[in-house]
């Protein structure tokens, strides 16, 4: 059963290549958790490389355990509808 006040987390991938991708889809996060006052329930965080530097930028979300690559704004708006809501 999902908790209602449980803390969700999404790192992004901060390595050399996903850094170069991932301010659009991050920015596109921070905008929403902020439109729709998450930000006590969301939190964005980042990682160091994890080795997929040819899916950058990679995401990962908690607790979810759930990975995503080549995130997007278009994925990091389906990431928003489908984990942080
Ligand atoms: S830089 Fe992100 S996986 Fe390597």
């Amino acid at each position: 059963m999902k908790k209602k006040n449980e803390e969700k987390i999404i790192f992004f991938c901060n390595g050399k290549k996903c850094g170069k991708y991932n301010k659009e889809p991050k920015d596109y996060l921070k905008k929403k958790i902020a439109e729709f006052g998450l930000e006590d329930k969301v939190c964005i965080s980042k990682m160091d490389c994890q080795g997929m530097c040819k899916k950058a930028p990679v995401v990962y979300i908690e607790p979810k355990d759930i990975w995503k690559k080549e995130v997007t704004e278009k994925k990091a708006k389906k990431i928003f509808e489908k984990y942080l809501l």
